[in-house]
């Protein structure tokens, strides 16, 4: 199965991905980077680990449309089966979205359907919740409302600052985005309407559910 990972900026969750695949956890190979910023950290790890990359300014097409008209070509080009979005500030358009329906995940760093959007962390301490955490779900029309596959829970702390609670949060996305990606590639993730369900997963324990298995 072939991979494609959209990114704009610094690559862990990307990184993440790669090595699950370089240790063999993953059983697939990522054949592709796209990103939408030259200076991206993630083009970096991408050729660090000799995986095509390719940059596409935005600036270069009229509009939206035309930009997820040219990803959904080099997509279909490269035989891609899943679309990562690993820290991609674009908003994808419903072109990409039905070129790959149900074959596009995206990484979150909160416990949706709470804080969607940009600025989450501070956005979280300024309600004054208790828990945050991270999504990963399939990417439908609207900003982070896809269908759910797997969220982690992290305690807030009176003395969290965005940075703190960011850092907390990203440990698990390290965690939950190699492991869903994992079990799409096992054929194990089942969706029905937005209800998914990954076959043989347990769903009986925190902080993260479904349970991780291999990260
Ligand atoms: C991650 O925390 C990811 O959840 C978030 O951006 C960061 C990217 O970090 N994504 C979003 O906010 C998407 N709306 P990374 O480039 O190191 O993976």
């Amino acid at each position: 199965m072939k991979i494609a990972v959209l990114a704009s900026g610094r690559g862990s969750n990307f990184k993440k991905l790669v090595e699950a695949v370089k240790d063999g956890k993953i059983k697939a190979e990522i054949s592709i980077l796209i990103t939408d910023r030259e200076a991206a950290k993630a083009a970096d790890i991408a050729r660090e680990f000799n995986i095509n990359v390719c940059y596409l300014p935005f600036k270069k097409f009229p509009d939206r449309d035309a930009y997820d008209r040219k990803i959904v070509s080099i997509l279909k080009q490269e035989d891609i089966s899943l679309v990562c979005l690993a820290g991609y500030m674009r908003i994808v358009t419903p072109t990409l979205i039905k070129a790959f329906k149900n074959r596009i995940m995206n990484i979150h760093p909160s416990l949706l359907p709470a804080f969607p959007g940009l600025g989450v962390h501070k956005k979280v301490l300024e309600y004054g919740a208790k828990f945050s955490g991270a999504t990963v779900h399939f990417v439908d029309t609207g900003v982070d409302t896809g269908p759910i596959i797997i969220q982690a829970v992290v305690p807030v702390k009176p003395e969290d600052t965005p940075e703190s609670l960011a850092e907390r949060i990203l440990k698990w996305e390290h965690k939950i985005y190699p492991q869903a990606v994992k079990w799409f590639t096992e054929d194990r993730i089942k969706i029905d309407g937005r209800i998914v369900t990954v076959e043989k997963a347990s769903y009986d324990s925190l902080p993260v559910i479904p349970s991780l298995e291999d990260f």
